[in-house]
C-alpha cells in the first residue's frame, strides 16, 4: 500500500526578479510546490521556468489581489504551508524633496504588501488548523539609511516590527514568521548602482566580506526558515548581509 505524501506549498512574491526568483528556483529544487507572484504579465512562464508549479499576475498592494492569489493556490494544490514576501521597490529622493505619491507607493508595496500576503496565508493556516510560516524580506535597511532613502528605510522598519508583531500573534497557532534582511545583492534593484564602479567598490569594501552578496545566498536562508530544522525560530531578524551590519573595517583595512 502506498502512502501519498502531501507536498508544502510555498508562496513566493516578487517571484520574476532577483531574490523572489532566486527563492523560486532554490524552494522549487528541494521539492516545494511553489506558487510565485508577481506585478508581470508573464509571470507564469517565468515561475514555470524556474521549476515554480505557478505564476498569478498579482500587485500585492491590493487585499483583494493577495485574497485571490492564496485561494487560486489552495484552489491548485489544496494547501498553502508557507510564504515568503520579496516583492518590494525603492525610490530615492532626500526627504524634503519626497512627493506624497512616491512615499505611499513604496509604503503601499513594501508595508501593506507584506501585510496583505502575510494576512491572506496566516487566515488560511489559523483556519485549515496548519502550522505554517512566513519570511518577510526587510533589508539592512530595517536598521540603518543611506542618504535619499527616507520612504525606503521608513518601510523597510516596518517590515521588521510587522514580523515581530505577526509572531507574537500567530505563535500559539504555531505560525513562525521571520525577517530575512539582505545587504547589497546583485539584482535588478541595485542595476543602478551596480553600474556605477566606484559605487559597487564602495559596497564592496563596506561589507566586512569584502563583496556584495548574490540572490541564491538570500534564497538558501529563506530555504532554512521554512524548513522544520528552524522549528523553534520565530520572530527573528536574519541578516545576510556580508557583515554590513555588525561594523566596518578602517579605510587602511579593507585592502586586506
Ligand atoms: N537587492 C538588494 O540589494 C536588496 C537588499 C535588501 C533588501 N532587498 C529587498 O529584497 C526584495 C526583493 O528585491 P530584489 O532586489 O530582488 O528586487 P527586484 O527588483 O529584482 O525584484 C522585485 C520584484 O518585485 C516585483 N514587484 C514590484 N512591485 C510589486 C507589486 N506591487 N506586486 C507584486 N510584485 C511586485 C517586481 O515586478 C520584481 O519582479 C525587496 O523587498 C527589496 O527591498 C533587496
Amino acid at each position: 500500500m502506498s502512502t501519498q505524501v502531501e507536498s508544502v506549498v510555498t508562496i513566493v512574491t516578487g517571484a520574476a526578479s532577483g531574490i523572489g526568483a532566486a527563492c523560486v528556483r532554490r524552494l522549487a529544487e528541494r521539492g516545494d510546490t511553489v506558487v510565485g507572484v508577481d506585478l508581470v504579465a508573464d509571470v507564469d512562464a517565468q515561475v514555470r521556468a524556474l521549476g515554480g508549479a505557478l505564476g498569478v499576475v498579482t500587485d500585492v498592494s491590493s487585499s483583494a489581489a493577495c485574497d485571490a492569489a492564496v485561494a487560486r493556490a489552495v484552489e491548485e494544490f489544496g494547501h498553502v504551508d508557507h510564504v515568503v514576501t520579496a516583492a518590494g521597490i525603492e525610490f530615492n529622493a532626500p526627504a524634503q524633496e519626497m512627493d506624497d505619491d512616491t512615499w505611499s507607493q513604496v509604503q503601499r508595496v513594501n508595508v501593506d504588501g507584506s501585510f496583505y500576503m502575510a494576512r491572506a496565508v496566516g487566515r488560511h493556516l489559523i483556519a485549515t488548523g496548519r502550522p505554517g510560516s512566513v519570511v518577510l524580506i526587510g533589508s539592512i535597511n530595517s536598521m540603518m539609511s543611506m542618504p535619499g532613502q527616507v520612504a525606503y528605510v521608513s518601510s523597510k522598519g516596518a517590515v521588521l516590527q510587522l514580523g515581530r508583531g505577526l509572531a507574537v500573534d500567530w505563535g500559539r497557532h504555531g505560525i513562525r514568521v521571520n525577517v530575512v534582511a539582505p545587504g547589497v545583492i546583485d539584482t535588478p534593484l541595485n542595476a543602478r548602482s551596480f553600474a556605477d564602479p566606484v559605487r559597487i567598490a564602495y559596497y564592496a569594501d563596506r561589507a566586512p566580506l569584502g563583496r556584495h552578496g548574490e540572490p541564491s545566498e538570500v534564497a538558501s536562508v529563506v530555504a532554512f526558515l521554512t524548513s522544520a530544522d528552524a522549528a523553534y525560530v520565530t520572530g527573528a531578524f536574519v541578516a545576510v548581509d556580508g557583515g554590513w551590519l555588525a561594523g566596518e573595517l578602517p579605510p587602511s583595512q579593507t585592502e586586506a
